[in-house]
């Protein structure tokens, strides 16, 4: 399969590895330096684009991909206040999108997990629930999509909740979910959902060691896509027995 990369910082570069290995050919690599110098003719060369940028430049490379009929896997976080907005244009192009906050899938199973035993811990009660993400000094955004799909999946599932804050902003409401980020080091990332009562507490945590499982994701999520239009997501790619994660 012939790939584009667009974005070519730590997940690119662990991403055309992985492409490699897989015995997929990189033609084109795009980052900003070079961003305006490229054609549309070069995107073209690739079946499909894989993009890992940053928040502020996401939802412009997405709609050069629609536009040039390229389906595009994409992994960039911090940019979901342009949702509605990156949706319309795919359907105005009709172009084929995927999306994961985390392309890894012990990060998938651990999402399902969070969904489940916050689900279980609605209802026995009495426990107050609480996430911490910590990733590297240099990520952009904060708390990073891990952490938002972890909170909106314990809303989703929990009563009690009505939307997330995060820690430090400003005091909290009983509704509202406190997510703490901090940023230290070169921590991959690391993840912790924990339910707290005055007696004890349950606490789920996910580690990742390093970026490859992200990147094989990514490259498992392009080779799905090639040729295909539409919204898709981990979901349609990950299913455990019969179950969809
Ligand atoms: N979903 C997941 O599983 C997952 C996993 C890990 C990371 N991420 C996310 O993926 C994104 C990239 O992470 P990273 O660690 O690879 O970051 P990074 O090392 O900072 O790399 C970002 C890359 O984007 C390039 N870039 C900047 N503006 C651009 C533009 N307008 N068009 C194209 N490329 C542009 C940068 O180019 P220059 O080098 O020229 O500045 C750089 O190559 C982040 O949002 C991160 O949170 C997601």
């Amino acid at each position: 399969m012939k790939i584009a990369l667009i974005g070519y910082g730590k997940m690119g570069k662990a991403i055309e590895r992985v492409a490699r290995e897989r015995g997929h050919e990189v033609v084109l690599i795009v980052d900003e330096n070079n961003r305006r110098a490229v054609t549309d003719e070069a995107l073209r060369q690739a079946e499909v684009a894989i993009e890992f940028s940053v928040p502020g430049a996401a939802a412009g490379n997405y709609e050069w991909c629609f536009r040039n009929g390229i389906p595009v896997v994409s992994g960039t976080t911090g940019w979901s206040e342009r949702e509605e907005e990156v949706a319309r244009l795919r359907e105005k192009h009709d172009g084929g999108f995927f999306y994961a906050s985390n392309f890894s899938l012990g990060v998938n199973l651990f999402f399902h997990l969070n969904r489940w035993l916050a689900r279980l811990m609605a209802g026995a009660g009495g426990y107050d629930v609480s996430i911490e993400e910590i990733h590297h000094a240099h990520k952009l955004d904060a708390p990073g999509g891990t952490a938002i799909t972890l909170a909106r999946d314990v809303i989703a599932n929990d009563p009690r909740y009505t939307s997330w804050k995060l820690r430090g902003d400003s005091p909290l409401s009983g509704d509202e979910l406190p997510v703490t980020a901090l940023r230290e080091g070169e921590v991959t990332g690391i993840h912790r959902v924990k339910h707290a009562s005055t007696l004890d507490e349950i606490q789920i945590s996910h580690t990742a060691y390093s970026r490859d499982g992200f990147a094989l994701g990514a490259v498992i999520a392009a080779e799905f896509m090639s040729g295909k239009r539409g919204t898709y997501g981990m979901s349609d790619l990950i299913t455990i027995g019969n179950e969809k994660i």
